[in-house]
Formats: structure tokens, C-alpha cells, sequence
């Protein structure tokens, strides 16, 4: 049994340093806690410092204070088994819809031909199938993300 919420967060705070003038607080004392199967949304204005809290979660941003728990273990360093939908996507603009998908799966060790095939399975997963050859800059805003969403 799982006694421990999936993601915690004990009052943590994120600064972001700005040169010698001092910094920018852009998170400050939040606890929160996400049990395993919850759906969370967490909204507010813009710049309020969600996409700040996802990557202190997803361990690509450190917190200047606080602790956060995933799966019952401090964050330190980015977890591979945790997935991230960055608000912009990420994809490489000279490579085919098919290519973005498999070079996650190339860099997790796997063979040219297993990756193109697991690619090409996301990608009917995603509602893209015939899009595998395009690129990027061919599909609209949603399409990409769900290639996003594929990798
Ligand atoms: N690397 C950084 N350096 C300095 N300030 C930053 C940095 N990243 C974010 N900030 C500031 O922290 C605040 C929170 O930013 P964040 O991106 O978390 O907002 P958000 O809630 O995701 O906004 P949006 O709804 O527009 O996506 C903003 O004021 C932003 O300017
Ligand atoms: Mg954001």
C-alpha cells in the first residue's frame, strides 16, 4: 500500500537571483500534497509561479527553501520516471514528427527500429497518425502539443 502522497510540497520557496540588485520571489511557503490518482489543476494569474512549482517538482529547478517529496523521496535531479508537458513545446524544428517522438527513446538506449516503432504507436496514441513526415512548423499549436505529449 501506498501511505505516502505522489507529490508533496513543504513550504517551498524559489528566488530567483538578479545580479547585485537582490532577487525575485516568485513562489513562497507552499505545501501541497497530490495523492496517487488525483487530478490537480492549480490556477492563478499569469506569472504567479505555476510553471515555477512544475519545474521544482519535476527537478529541473532546485527551491531556494522547503522540501519536495516525490513518491516519498526528495526531489534531486530530474526523475525519469515523472512526465513534463512544458508550456512551450520543445521539439527539434529540423526533425520529422516521427524523429521527435523516437529521440527520447534512442536516448534511453533503445534500437533505431524499436524506437521508430514505439514512435509511430504514441503517435496514432496522439491522433497523428499520417503525420509522422511533417515537421514541426506544419502542424497547428495543439497538434504539436500532443507530439509533446508523445515524446
Ligand atoms: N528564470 C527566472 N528568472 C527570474 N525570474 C523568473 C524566472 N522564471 C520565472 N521568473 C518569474 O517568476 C514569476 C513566475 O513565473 P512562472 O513562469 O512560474 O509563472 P506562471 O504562473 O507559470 O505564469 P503563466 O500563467 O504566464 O505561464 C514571474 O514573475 C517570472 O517573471
Ligand atoms: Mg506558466
Amino acid at each position: 500500500m501506498n501511505t505516502h502522497a505522489t507529490i508533496r510540497l513543504e513550504h517551498v520557496t524559489k528566488r530567483f537571483a538578479l545580479g547585485p540588485d537582490g532577487g525575485f520571489t516568485a513562489v513562497e511557503d507552499v505545501s501541497l500534497e497530490v495523492l496517487a490518482g488525483e487530478f490537480v489543476s492549480v490556477v492563478g494569474p499569469s506569472g504567479c509561479g505555476k510553471s515555477t512549482v512544475l519545474g521544482m517538482v519535476s527537478g529541473l529547478l532546485p527551491p531556494s527553501a522547503g522540501r519536495i517529496l516525490v513518491e516519498g523521496e526528495a526531489v534531486a535531479g530530474i526523475n525519469k520516471r515523472l512526465g513534463y508537458l512544458f508550456q512551450r513545446d520543445a521539439l527539434f524544428p529540423w526533425k520529422t514528427i516521427l524523429d521527435n517522438v523516437a529521440v527520447p527513446l534512442l536516448f534511453r538506449g533503445w534500437n533505431a527500429r524499436t524506437a521508430r516503432a514505439r514512435a509511430h504507436e504514441w503517435i496514432q496514441r496522439v491522433g497523428l497518425a499520417g503525420f509522422e513526415g511533417y515537421h514541426p512548423h506544419r502542424l497547428s499549436g495543439g497538434m504539436r502539443k500532443r507530439v509533446s505529449l508523445a515524446t
